[in-house]
């Protein structure tokens, strides 16, 4: 079956029908269908094709065949009359017919239906539309990706000189969990964050906290095991979760309560296939940074269910306003933790690749899970090696980011800037980002109608050339959000917040 044909069909499909995706989705949410905005909108645009009994649930809804909805064939069932002309009269009721009518079909070739639920929309259909944009001449101002050096971050000079002055040493691979050198490191990084009972050996650096991620996640899950996710979240976490085979369980974070985790929601979500807290913290997309009070009623939840927990602290040395970083894993050294980070965010190497996860705690509960995790950190035979060389280098002296999470300091002016701007617009509001460079505004959904934000990203994009994420991106479920990344100077932001603050002046979602 091809994707582009069922997608064109589709579309035919809803249009004959006059249904938009948001029609859809509501029919599937009554029917109890899991199928979300951002899925039908990767249907339509012809980048994925359902499970089939998504694709019964549309051919239903549609009222089509959903032989012929999923591209038709020299056996399929005909479509109805009115789709007749598009199945290019090479349907037939008749097998014998069919048989003298076809010509020979070549092979296509489909992606795994284990990608049916995996979603990455921080380079979705509204990112293609502005790549489509700037290939026809337009500027578009990309206010979407979490990447510093396009925004004039530099990588510290250091950095940049020992990996050159190492680059002969490190052209073999090197030890599966990395150089002893990057993990010595690391350890001694994970003893300042007070991380109990961490060996070397507990120490994995990855192509980016990415890998890591996907390797953790195929790792653990058995079909149908639960994680617990944050929404909104790094929408990675639960592509990684879906991919392995698991579900992801999202928990609400409170907007009214500086975007913390929702302890209660968290509770009521957890079952009995539930087997991990996922934490991101600080946190992409709010910029929240959660207290002590806070991981600790997270601590007693996951040791009440017997859970393990994986944090995700990529952002944890951005954090603004004199606050502290706590590490969830020194808050509970009888369980079974992983923490995440690496050098992309702080180090403003996100292109080197270099991230790293510690595993603490109670090692001896999760001994079959780690040698799953030693299997595939040996298979995939050891992260980049120039990159691994600098870890050393880069986390220890004289740390170049802590002059921009200052005031004065370029990010944490610009924090201050959008927070200040964004709130001024009437209609959008947002709670201040303590950390990370992300703000997730609140759009007044009703005073501007919006019921669809992918359509509400689109018209952003075409009308004023700025591409944000929408909030349904994150797995928010409401399309009240979106996430802004500031890493670009003042005077882009003031530019950029301008047209923004202009188009929320006319704005009316048809
Ligand atoms: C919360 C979070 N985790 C992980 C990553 C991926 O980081 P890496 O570059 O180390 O793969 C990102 C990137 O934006 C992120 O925001």
């Amino acid at each position: 079956m091809s994707t582009a044909v069922f997608a064109e069909r589709l579309h035919e499909a809803m249009n004959d029908r006059g249904l938009k995706q948001v029609d859809l989705v509501r029919a599937a949410e009554q029917r109890g269908v899991r199928m979300g905005k951002s899925h039908i909108s990767q249907y339509v645009a012809g980048k994925t094709m359902p499970r089939e009994d998504i694709l019964d649930f549309l051919a239903g809804e549609l009222n089509v065949d959903a032989g012929w909805l999923r591209g038709g064939g020299a056996s399929g069932v005909p479509a109805p009359a009115e789709h007749g002309d598009v199945a290019g009269g090479a349907e037939s009721s008749s097998p014998a017919a069919a048989a003298d009518a076809v010509p020979p079909r070549r092979r296509t070739f489909g992606k795994s239906h284990k990608l049916d639920n995996v979603l990455y929309d921080v380079r979705g259909p509204v990112v293609d539309e502005a790549a489509r944009m700037e290939a026809d001449g337009t500027h578009i101002l990309k206010l979407n990706i979490g990447n510093p050096a396009p925004f004039g971050f530099r990588t510290p000079d250091e950095v940049v000189y020992d990996m050159a002055h190492q680059l002969t040493e490190t052209e073999g691979y090197s030890p599966s969990k990395g150089l002893f050198s990057a993990r010595k490191a690391i350890m001694q990084y994970a003893q300042l964050k007070n991380l109990p009972n961490v060996t070397i050996d507990d120490i994995y650096t990855g192509n980016g906290v990415s890998e890591l991620i996907n390797l953790c996640m195929s790792a653990l899950l058995d079909d149908g095991d639960e994680v617990l996710i944050p929404s909104p979240d790094y929408p990675l976490w639960t592509a990684c979760v879906n991919l392995a085979g698991g579900t992801a369980v999202h928990y609400v974070c409170d907007e009214g309560s500086e975007w913390y985790p929702d302890i209660a929601d968290m509770r009521a979500k957890i079952t009995d296939r539930t087997v991990a807290i996922v934490l991101i913290n600080p946190n992409n997309p709010t910029g929240a940074l959660y207290p002590k009070e806070v991981l600790q009623q997270i601590v007693d939840l996951a040791r009440e269910h017997h859970l393990m927990i994986f944090s995700d602290e990529i952002y944890d040395r951005l954090v603004m306003d004199g606050l502290t970083h706590t590490s969830i894993a020194s808050l509970a050294p009888d369980l079974f933790c992983v923490t995440f980070s690496g050098l992309s965010k702080s180090h403003m190497i996100a292109g080197y690749r270099v991230g790293w996860m510690v595993l603490s705690g109670n090692k001896r509960i999760a001994k079959d899970y780690i040698e799953g995790i030693n299997m595939l950190a040996n298979m995939r035979i050891c992260s980049n090696v120039p990159a691994q060389s600098i870890v050393q280098t880069a986390l220890g002296g004289h740390q170049s980011v802590n002059d921009y999470i200052v005031p004065g300091g370029r990010l944490y002016e610009q924090r201050e800037y959008i927070y200040n701007a964004i709130n001024a617009i009437p209609g959008l509001s947002a709670v201040k980002p303590k950390a990370a460079f992300y703000i997730f505004p609140k759009i007044d959904v009703k005073r501007f109608n919006i019921h669809d934000d992918e359509q509400f990203a689109l018209d952003l994009l075409h009308e004023k050339r700025i591409l944000i994420t929408r909030g349904g991106g994150f797995n928010w479920a409401e399309p009240d959000h979106f996430r802004i990344v500031y890493l670009p100077r003042i005077e882009v932001l003031r530019d950029a917040t301008a047209k923004i603050a202009d188009f929320f002046d006319y704005y009316w979602q048809s």
